[in-house]
């Protein structure tokens, strides 16, 4: 048999993705990057279990792949996938979602500054401020990222990159991704978007300018509790081939079985995220009439704060809603979660199964007491996540737990 060249593959896929460029949301999900493989007419993309790659003469690969950190086919095709959904031309995965900030903030040096939103999501945070700062020099500062003057006036000379996440983690508030970018333009600023809470499915941040989106594919992307994974995705070849180069450097490097799980996951993405966009705004407005509960947050709802913001970058509010329990105090908390039947008592989100969670003892329990009441994170405040059930069985399973105070 011939040779099948590094060339012949790398053309077999790009024509194969050729015909899926212009092609639709859930048509790209499906077959983007995942052509049928050429030898044996497998469908789905092989799980390629390998640690190394034959070459035929010394760093000379027989395809592009010589060592799984650096690269293996069943990553390459999720990587493309997840580039092709976020509108953009690169992608990349690593470990979880914090190796993916890992390797992008080692995009940055010594001295440099972030600048992030102040609800940032902790663990992102306690990279920044107690690995970032100490160990590679980097400082970093949290505001208000809706109140855009303050987002000027908090660039300083050594600001390199700005970190948002729309909507945040558990109050919900949303920024203006578009118009934050457009500072970031002005000031030459790396603009880093969080898009976990949204996925490409309900908001593309690439579109609105970010240089980079990153998400925890652990959460909705992943889809069913069962992978630790991050992604990121850029139109920037350069920045791309940095962000490479840092991941295999680093080695936080995603295995080919994981590959394969979220794969098959992003196929049915835009399906699940309907479903959860539904079932969380039915419950959401139940919420909100209920006479057992004081401030509901959700995204999509006309009544909160932040509605407009994100209605004008953003499709759909995804499963996370958070609510006060009327005169509510820790133990309220504790009694609603424990009181729950088809809800889990679980921290996490994005999965096909419905979770619930305090914030104030769970999530945000390193956040000091008087801190937290001052954001609105109080100890009667629950977050749920919503999943793919029936609405009418979790609103049934709410009903009765509210019913237990
Ligand atoms: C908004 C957000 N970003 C990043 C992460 C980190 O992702 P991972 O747990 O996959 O490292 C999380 C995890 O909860 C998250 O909620």
């Amino acid at each position: 048999m011939d040779k099948v060249t590094k060339e012949d593959r790398i053309n077999h896929i790009q024509t194969y993705n050729e015909k899926y460029d212009n092609k639709g949301f859930n048509t790209r999900a499906i077959h983007y990057g995942q052509p049928p493989d050429p030898f044996y007419g497998s469908v789905n993309t092989p799980i390629h279990m390998t640690s190394t790659f034959a070459q035929t003469d010394a760093a000379d690969p027989i395809y592009s792949f010589d060592y799984g950190r650096v690269g293996n086919p069943t990553r390459e095709a999720l990587e493309s996938v997840i580039a092709s959904l976020e509108g953009g031309k690169y992608g990349l995965t690593a470990g979880s979602g914090l190796g993916c900030t890992m390797v992008i903030t080692h995009t940055l040096k010594s001295g440099d500054h972030i600048l992030c939103v102040d609800d940032i999501y902790g663990g992102t945070g306690r990279y920044f401020r107690k690995i970032a700062a100490p160990v590679y020099g980097m400082e970093s500062d949290y505001v208000d990222m809706t109140d855009l003057d303050l987002v000027k006036s908090s660039i300083k000379e050594n600001t390199k990159m700005v970190w948002l996440e729309t909507p945040t983690n558990p109050l919900l508030k949303c920024f203006d991704i578009q118009a934050i970018s457009e500072i970031c333009k002005e000031h030459d600023i790396l603009f880093v978007v969080d898009n976990t809470f949204m996925t490409c499915y309900n908001q593309k941040p690439l579109e609105l300018g970010a240089d980079i989106v990153v998400n925890s594919v652990t959460k909705y992307l992943g889809g069913h509790s069962d992978v630790v994974m991050g992604a990121l995705a850029t139109n920037d070849k350069e920045l791309y081939e940095r962000l490479h180069f840092n991941a295999y450097s680093i080695g936080p490097a995603t295995s080919p079985m994981d590959c394969y799980f979220v794969l098959r996951s992003i196929k049915t993405l835009s399906v699940r995220m309907e479903k959860i966009n539904s079932n969380a705004l039915t419950i959401a407005e139940y919420l909100q009439k209920s006479d057992k509960v004081g401030e509901v947050y959700y995204p999509m709802l006309p009544t909160h704060k932040y509605y407009e913001t994100h209605k004008k970058q953003a499709t759909g509010g995804a499963g996370v809603i958070s609510f006060v329990i009327k005169d509510g105090d820790a133990e309220s908390s504790r009694k609603f979660l424990k009181s729950l039947k088809i809800f889990i008592f679980a921290e996490s989100l994005g999965g096909v199964e419905s979770l619930a969670e305090c914030p104030a003892l769970m999530t945000h329990a390193s956040v000091p007491k008087e801190h937290r009441e001052k954001i609105g994170i109080v100890d009667g405040l629950v977050r749920i996540a919503v999943g793919m059930e029936d609405a009418e069985d979790l609103i049934a399973d709410i009903d009765g737990a509210l019913a237990a105070l």
